[in-house]
């Protein structure tokens, strides 16, 4: 299968250029949900326990962000990880403990086109702020906050978290211009995010039986109080300083302004992404470098902010990068322009924290710097180079496009390993006594610092991993048409999925579909939590559309009835269906009913 051959277009999507609604699951339903899959199969939001991160005692991963503990550098860039509640409670599970939240914006209706991802190769999406309502977006960072309070109480998960999960951070992202951002509704978002005790109480009384010991905790409701700003394409720089002003003297928060890739200028990214990286194909936006924040300009602005908070007793950072905005040369997703992330820009961020080191001397809060200017990171960031990005100094490395590949939230707690035995292999015992080593390190192979070591590591013996050559390999085809039941069960669907739309049920004998050769499970979408993005359509090894084909549940009335694709409701008196022939229907009520219960809880 190959992109060329598929289309948005298929029968059971929404028609062309209509956002597909997300009906978040309740609190109460996430939990019972959570208390049956552990029940029944040892998982939570289908996340085996293999692949949930216990903090090694010996080692402390911790460090502050924006002043505020922080017990992993890890954590999910502003995306689809970092939107729904399940979202947020699976990247936690894998180790994450700083969360850049996904960008809310006032725009809240936005009609964002389908397919919006594609991560075949590189990275490349056409999505760029919440899909919820805002109040439904506070919603949902109130229920995952409240989620991450029970399950780092809940006993039967201890054995696997390890006795002390440590602190995490909810890190607000807003965009993208000052009416937007001052405006009464993004306003009151802020505010319940900094005091959410109205919106914890009112879910109390959603906790089901299963976790009642909770229904009275001391749960968290300063949720957060800092923030990161999405400047995106052609905010104007004068538009950035009012914005950062404005969060820090309206709401008291410590604030990261997000740089583009463009800062380095045409030429420069140009010249990386086509010639030094071998992206032929890849055309940069010219245009676009115009509207955005030039070099010099940027340079004023970190400093003229860094003072403004500082004279304010707040902090203030800079976070590397949001996307690149490129040519949509590919045509797979329906719009012009789309944003390249992953392994190019990778270079592109690390090339631009060494300019900005050189440009800012001593002035970031990096080694070698110790400066009061703080870096978070965000650019292909992925198992192989996470050491290599926080030996630089950045707190925290955030990760977007690594997560959207087959494993999903499975691949964080691999990636926190490996930091781990790096670490421990050079006998530190902390992040910050291991950066000491890695600069003296720099220092002593001639390099300031570990930002200009790994850029120019990067430009030479380590610019192959970036390379064309190595990213241009398409996710495994077999040659078979999708069905409804039986695939190669490979269970990418499920891990692609930022959502954890997909479950699967074991085809054993009592579901009738035990015959089908190689099928060990069956996989179903929750519809309510499809977007239909498109990235399990582009790792699906078989040749069709898995949130179309895969049996379609609802548990939403309401959406069930406002959808006219094909369908079945799981409701309180039964199943419902819709658009399914009787023999499909039979085999979908035979796999529910041989989960003990509703699989989905409750
Ligand atoms: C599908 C997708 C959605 C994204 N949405 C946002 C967003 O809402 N706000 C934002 O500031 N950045 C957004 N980003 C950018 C990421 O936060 C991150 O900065 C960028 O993808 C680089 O990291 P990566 O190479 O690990 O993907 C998005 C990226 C992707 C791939």
């Amino acid at each position: 299968m190959t992109q060329d051959s598929l289309t948005s277009d298929h029968p059971g999507h929404t028609p062309h250029g209509v956002t597909a609604p997300l009906t978040p699951m309740s609190l109460g339903q996430l939990l019972d949900r959570i208390a049956h899959e552990w029940e029944t199969r040892n998982k939570i939001f289908d996340l085996p326990t293999a692949r949930i991160w216990a903090p090694d005692g010996e080692l402390d991963l911790g460090f502050e962000f924006l002043g505020r503990p922080c017990a992993s550098p890890i954590g999910p860039a502003a995306g689809p990880h970092s939107q729904l509640a399940q979202n947020i409670v699976l990247s936690w599970l894998g180790g994450s403990r700083l969360f850049e939240l996904k960008t809310v914006q006032i725009l809240d209706e936005l009609e964002i086109q389908r397919p919006c991802i594609d991560m075949q190769t590189i990275g490349y999406n056409i999505e760029w702020s919440q899909e919820l309502k805002i109040p439904e977006s506070l919603t949902e960072y109130v229920k995952a906050s409240m989620l991450i309070d029970i399950l780092r109480n809940w006993e039967p998960l201890r054995d696997h978290i390890g006795p002390d999960a440590g602190p995490h951070v909810f890190d607000m992202s807003v965009g993208y211009d000052l009416a937007g951002i001052s405006s009464p509704e993004v306003s009151a978002f802020i505010r319940g995010m900094k005091d959410a005790t109205s919106e914890v109480d009112a879910l109390r009384s959603e906790i089901p039986e299963a976790f009642a010991e909770f229904r009275d905790f001391d749960f968290t409701t300063v949720l957060s109080d800092t923030l990161t700003l999405s400047t995106f394409h052609g905010c104007p720089p004068d538009e950035i300083e009012l914005i950062t002003k404005h969060l820090i003297d309206e709401h008291q928060l410590d604030v990261i302004v997000k740089l583009n890739p463009t800062l380095l200028g045409y030429e420069t990214v140009a010249s990386i992404v086509n010639d030094q990286l071998g992206y032929t194909d890849v055309s940069v936006k010219e245009e676009a470098f115009a509207e955005d924040l030039q070099f010099d300009r940027g340079i004023e602005l970190i400093r003229e902010l860094r003072d403004y908070a500082h004279e304010r007793n707040r902090v203030f950072g800079i976070k590397l990068t949001n996307t690149l905005v490129v040519h949509n040369n590919k045509q797979w997703m329906p719009e012009d322009t789309m944003y390249l992330s992953g392994p190019p820009l990778h270079v592109l961020a690390s090339t631009l924290l060494d300019k900005l080191a050189v440009a800012l001397p001593g002035e970031l809060a990096i080694p070698g710097h110790d400066g009061n200017i703080m870096v978070s990171f965000s650019a292909g960031i992925t198992k192989e180079n996470l050491a290599d990005a926080l030996a630089i100094g950045v707190n925290p490395a955030t990760v977007c496009s690594d997560l959207l590949k087959p494993g999903g939230y499975g691949r964080l707690a691999p990636m926190l390993k490996a930091l781990t035995k790096e670490i421990k292999t050079t006998g530190a015992t902390d992040l910050a006594s291991w950066r000491s080593i890695r600069q003296d390190a720099a220092v002593a192979a001639g390099h300031a610092n570990v930002a200009s070591e790994y850029a120019s590591h990067l430009r030479g013996a380590g610019v192959a991993d970036y390379h064309l050559v190595a990213n241009e390999k398409l996710p495994r085809e077999v040659e078979n048409h999708l069905e409804m039941f039986g695939c190669v069960s490979c269970n990418f669907c499920i891990t692609v999925c930022p959502n954890d739309a997909f479950f699967s049920i074991p085809s054993l004998a009592d579901t009738g579909l035990d015959s089908m050769e190689n099928s060990r499970q069956q996989y179903l979408v929750l519809s309510e939590l499809c977007n239909e993005c498109g990235n399990c359509m582009t790792f699906c090894p078989e040749n069709g559309d898995p949130a179309v084909v895969k049996p379609r549940l609802y548990t939403d009335a309401e959406v069930f009835e406002a959808r006219d694709t094909p369908g079945v409701l799981i409701g309180a008196d039964g199943l419902r269906a819709t658009g399914i022939d009787d023999e499909s229907f039979d085999l979908i009520e035979r796999l529910l009913a041989s989960q003990k219960g509703n699989p989905l809880g409750g």
